[in-house]
């Protein structure tokens, strides 16, 4: 049987002067397993983003309970909630939020340090060796303002995963590039799964959706229905595509 990573009770979400009518989130309740590459789908506005942030513990719940390996983390104080964030989940958001006055390695090579685990020496090969399974190591020493945003976005994942976290968090991670930019990092974050990286995704393109194992539906504040894919090949990417719009449809998206 799958290992439980996250598991949301009841959780509902709203925000200042919002009436429990006009909740975010309205008692959803979900599992997020180890080994899966989950995908949360839905129309702009149904709190995808939101649902993301508050399973990692980056926004609080109104009411309701997320557990992390059975410990519930919804009750935990802001500074136990950073320190299980930076250790145990990794981040990668539509813009790669790099820091602009450091380069590329040193974006990826400080987020290791900032994980106390590893010695600085450690930290430094791994970052060499991720920059370069991201296909980034010959702009490893330039700015980000001096690199095309695939390769931004490729060095945002390489940065999500230095302190080898549980659970890489994507809110639609491959938003803000083109297709062959787009592709690469999918391919990437594909490999990371394989390899039993767990990965929990947003996104609204059906071509980034297919490679998920297991996608979820979100409407109007409910997860209404998902449906579960065998691990990607690469080879079976029109046959997905045809099963995720034929789901999608039958959800009205
Ligand atoms: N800080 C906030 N204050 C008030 N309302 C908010 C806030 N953040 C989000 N919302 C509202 O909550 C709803 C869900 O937003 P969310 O960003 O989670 O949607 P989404 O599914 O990620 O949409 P998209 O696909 O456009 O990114 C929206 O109606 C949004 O306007
Ligand atoms: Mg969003």
């Amino acid at each position: 049987m799958k290992k439980i990573l996250i598991s949301a009770q009841d959780i509902c979400k709203s925000f200042n002067g919002q009436s429990a009518s006009e909740r975010v989130l309205d008692k959803v309740c979900m599992d997020i397993y180890a080994g899966d590459f989950t995908i949360i789908m839905g129309t702009s506005g149904a709190g995808k983003s939101t649902l993301l942030y508050v399973l990692s513990g980056i926004d609080r719940i109104t009411s309701g309970k997320v557990c992390y390996k059975e410990k519930e983390i919804s009750s935990c104080n802001e500074k136990q909630m950073a320190a299980l964030r930076s250790r145990e989940f990794g981040f990668v958001f539509q813009q790669s939020n790099l820091v602009s006055n450091l380069t590329l390695f040193e974006n990826v090579a400080v987020a290791g340090y900032l994980n106390k685990s590893h010695s600085a020496k450690q930290v430094q090969k791994r970052a060499g060796e991720l920059l370069q399974m991201m296909q980034v190591e010959k702009a490893q020493n330039r700015l980000p303002s001096q690199v095309s945003g695939g390769e931004a976005q490729r060095t945002a994942i390489a940065r999500a995963i230095i302190h080898e976290p549980e659970l890489i968090f994507a809110d639609e991670p491959t938003g803000a590039l083109n297709k062959k930019n787009s592709e690469e990092a999918l391919d990437l974050l594909t490999k990371l799964n394989e390899a039993g990286q767990s990965i929990l995704m947003v996104t609204h393109d059906v071509h980034a959706a297919i490679r998920g194992t297991r996608l979820l539906y979100l409407d109007d504040g409910k997860i209404i229905d998902e449906m579960t894919l065998p691990a990607f090949t690469g080879k079976d990417a029109r046959n997905r595509e045809e099963q995720v719009s034929t789901w999608l449809s039958s959800l009205e998206w």
